[in-house]
């Protein structure tokens, strides 16, 4: 939820902070704005609505000059997007600048306080008063920007990642933060700020990860002085990136989400590999390894997530009941933070994130630590929020993910949960030798078996053209493909915009089912499973009502392919791992559909791929 990034340098900060902010832009993409300081020590502020290429539109013939700047683009939370509501917001003498990514929860109270003693705000932005009570505070105490900075983010209640430049002060950017994201990247004679890592790395790999409540003093050709809010100097290790400049591009497709889509092989080995042995015989995590006595004693297991992410967490709910007996309960964040729940010292919480910095997530992952239990982080970006304040965990190694709408990132945090289920099974001594064996064998082929399916783009998207001007869509799955027919939904619908809702198939005839006319395409997942007959009746029932089945099946299945009106064959393996499979055609429907519709795949209108904003 909006990308910030900041440069202070020999170099013209301009076109790095442009760059930047397209690389940022996933992050919220309804308005842009950059700030830089000239020759002279003006500021000079741009800003414009829509994408960061309206903004370089509008730059086009104004003077970019200058070797410090700072550069957002926004997702709206106060305030519609707008020119004057982009950032950065300047303060009431025009002296600061400032870009921010967050909410500040109590700006009403103090913008009233602002405008007693004489503000007049411009924007409808929580971040317009910030950088006015930073201005208040510092000429009130007649002091310099970063104790400004400091005695005004004491009064602050919210999340924020800032960066304020003033001035007449060419040689500093300060910057904080608090559950926002925010890395400052280390150059020779160089230093820059962002959200991730994606701004900085072609310039440097050598980063500070600033925690909760941390400010940062970035001055030309010093070293960076870290002070918290209570005025505590820290110092920080410097970490390596892993990111590589390939994982930002497109590399020939035509969006990142088929290109993510299209690295899923590449990813879930990617995932896999060092944790099961080449002989295909053990699965290991040094995550569970470390701590195996708190998985075999665990009471139960809670599972806390957001959006694609609680679905593969209901995956793990089968997997983890199924193969190790622990009781699992899988629960939206954002519920499970507000609703007092019981937590006990003896469960064990797994937060699951790609991004790991999901607000909700966070805040519940609070709530589970301050009730003693231990917490293990299931996430992609390394030295996010989430690894930084979880006991352990494991990340998911899929690679830098853009496309809003998630895909190889939920994959491999099914296999990371499918691989968990298998090692802490065999630690408690609850899943039998060639069971655990041959579901190793099932998933070291997973990969191979997905490159199949991919070759079935082209009939995926013949298929998606019967289907572009549908109205409603319904999914249907049971056991281990029920979250895949809600995470099919969710992929329709987030990028389409049409109505798409997942059901337990079985659930269809208590009540959905009067929705089923000659218009409704029902997809069904109908691979071969414990409960496959049932399916297949569940199948007779739509067809009754005249709904358009299409139906995912396994390869020569011929009662599935005279029941449904379309069907996608997709090869068979273990049911526990059959979600790794049945996801992929679901995805690429989904985006097919959406480009028919020619919708903005990558970034998807109200959304943002980080929602670091409750
Ligand atoms: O980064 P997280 O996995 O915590 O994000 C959770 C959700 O916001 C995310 O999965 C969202 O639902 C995606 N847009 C789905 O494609």
């Amino acid at each position: 939820m909006c990308g910030i990034v900041g440069y202070i340098g020999y170099r013209e900060a301009y076109p790095i902070l442009i760059k930047g902010l397209h690389r940022l832009e996933y992050r919220g993409y309804d308005s842009a704005g950059v700030t830089l300081i000239d020759d002279d020590n003006k500021l000079l502020v741009y800003k414009a609505k829509g994408r960061v290429q309206d903004l370089e539109d509008f730059v086009k013939d104004k003077d970019t000059h200058g070797t410090i700047g700072i550069a957002h683009t926004r997702w709206a939370t106060h305030g519609e997007p707008s020119n004057v509501n982009a950032h950065p917001h300047y303060s009431q003498s025009e002296s600061l600048a400032l870009i921010h990514n967050g909410i500040i929860e109590n700006y009403a109270v103090l913008k009233a306080k602002l405008i007693n003693e004489g503000y007049t705000f411009q924007s409808s932005t929580d971040t317009e008063v910030l950088v006015q009570l930073i201005e208040y505070i510092k000429q009130i105490n007649n002091c310099d920007l970063f104790a400004a900075v400091q005695l005004a983010l004491n009064q602050v209640v919210g999340a924020y990642a800032i960066a304020v430049i003033e001035k007449g002060n060419p040689d500093q950017i300060i910057a904080a933060r608090k559950s926002s994201p925010l890395v400052v990247g280390i150059g020779e004679g160089e230093y820059f700020i962002g959200s991730d890592a994606s701004p900085i790395i072609e310039y440097t790999n050598k980063v500070i990860y600033l925690d909760d409540e941390e400010i940062a003093i970035i001055k030309r050709e010093e070293d960076p002085k870290i002070i918290t809010i209570s005025n505590i100097e820290k110092t920080h290790e410097i970490k390596e990136l892993e990111l590589n400049l390939s994982q930002l591009e497109r590399g020939g497709y035509p969006h990142f989400m088929l290109k993510e889509i299209f690295e899923q092989p590449e990813t879930l080995k990617n995932c896999m590999s060092g944790r099961i042995n080449v002989e295909g015989t053990n699965v290991t995590l040094s995550g569970i390894i470390d701590h195996k006595d708190k998985f075999i004693n665990a009471r139960r297991i809670i599972i806390i997530a957001c959006g694609t992410s609680w679905h593969a967490g209901l995956l793990g709910e089968y997997l983890f009941e199924e193969f190790c007996r622990i009781p699992v309960e899988v629960e939206y964040a954002s519920e499970f933070r507000y609703r007092n729940p019981v937590i006990h010292p003896d469960d064990i919480v797994i937060a699951i994130s790609q991004s790991g910095e999901t607000a909700d997530s966070l805040a519940a992952i609070e709530l589970a630590r301050e009730a003693g239990a231990f917490v293990y982080g299931v996430c992609n970006v390394e030295g996010s929020s989430i690894p930084r304040n979880t006991d352990s965990g494991s990340y998911t190694h899929c690679g830098h993910e853009i496309g809003v709408a998630s895909t190889k990132a939920f994959t491999a945090q099914v296999t990371v949960l499918t691989m968990m289920a298998l090692a802490i099974a065999k630690e408690k001594n609850t899943i039998n030798a060639s069971r655990y064996l041959k579901i190793i064998k099932g998933l070291s082929d997973i990969p191979s078996k997905i490159e199949q399916i991919l070759k079935l783009n082209d009939r995926i998207k013949e298929l998606s053209l019967i289907f572009t001007y549908a109205q409603n869509f319904i999914y249907l799955g049971r056991g281990y493909n029920y979250p895949i027919a809600l995470e099919g939904a969710l992929k329709l619908k987030e990028i389409s915009y049409i109505h798409a809702e997942g059901y337990p198939a079985a659930e269809m005839k208590h009540g959905p089912i009067a929705l089923i006319d000659n218009e409704m395409p029902v997809v069904t997942i109908a691979t071969n499973s414990a409960i496959y007959e049932k399916v297949v009746s569940n199948i007779q029932e739509i067809k009754a009502r005249k709904g358009r089945v299409i139906a995912v099946i396994n390869e020569g299945d011929e009662t599935m392919k005279s029941l449904a009106n379309h069907y996608i064959e997709i090869p068979a393996t273990e049911e526990c791992l059959d979600p790794l499979l049945t996801s992929i055609p679901l995805q690429l429907l989904a985006y097919h559909i959406a480009v028919n519709k020619n919708r903005d795949v990558d970034m998807p209108r109200n959304l943002a791929k980080s929602v670091t904003v409750e």
